[in-house]
């Protein structure tokens, strides 16, 4: 059985950025569905015992992956968020890397931003880093994750579902991504940049 990760913060916390009501339906509604949805499916399917989610993801397709890789998407989204504007700041390391791959802090800000903004319906816009540690602002389509297909490893992602934003931005997609860009967990993009392998989110399994 999968749990619902508890969050890093208050689900008030994140206010104004992120209200109260646009976290309550995003994360015990929306979150704990895809869970849910899992463990009906873990109940079923005896091929999925004893496997890590990050195993599900990469192991499987159709309701099984779309319902596995939400859940993995959305506990790395929570985790990369901040609770007090700009506290934290890229590690050296990440920094230098951010420089010399995008130029500076601000023109990633612009690429992510972008790269959200387009993303053509449902999907994630992420930051992420290939086996040469060289880093890339990539985007997927509803449940897709970057790292099947031996893709990059993610760093942080922002949702860029409608129900992610709707409730507290309506349409504004553009200043949900750059209000989010000032909420950033810079400690947890650091630490996904220094580790070699993909986050483990096995926590969620219990
Ligand atoms: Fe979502």
């Amino acid at each position: 059985m999968f749990k619902l990760p508890t969050l890093p913060y208050a689900k008030t916390a994140l206010a104004p950025f992120l209200n109260e009501e646009q976290m309550t339906f995003h994360y015990e509604k929306h979150h704990k569905a895809y869970i849910d949805n899992l463990n009906k499916f873990l109940d079923t399917d005896a091929s999925l015992k004893g496997k890590s989610l990050e195993e599900i993801i990469l192991s499987s397709t159709g309701g099984i992956f779309n319902n596995a890789a939400q859940i993995w998407n959305h506990t790395f989204y929570w985790f990369g968020m901040n609770t007090a504007n700009n506290s934290t700041k890229p590690s050296e390391k990440l920094l230098s890397a951010i420089v010399k791959d995008f130029g500076s802090l601000d023109a990633l800000k612009a690429k992510f931003v972008e790269e959200g903004v387009k993303t053509f319906g449902s999907g994630w816009v992420w930051l992420c880093a290939d086996k040469n540690d060289k880093l890339v602002v990539v985007s997927t389509s509803n449940a897709q994750v970057p790292f099947t297909n031996s893709g990059p490893r993610p760093l942080l992602t922002a949702d860029v579902w409608e129900h992610a934003y709707y409730v507290d931005y309506r349409n504004l997609r553009l200043k949900y991504l750059e209000t989010f860009w000032s909420h950033i967990n810079w400690n947890f993009v650091s630490e996904n940049y220094s580790s070699t392998s993909v986050k483990s989110l096995h926590a969620a399994h219990i």
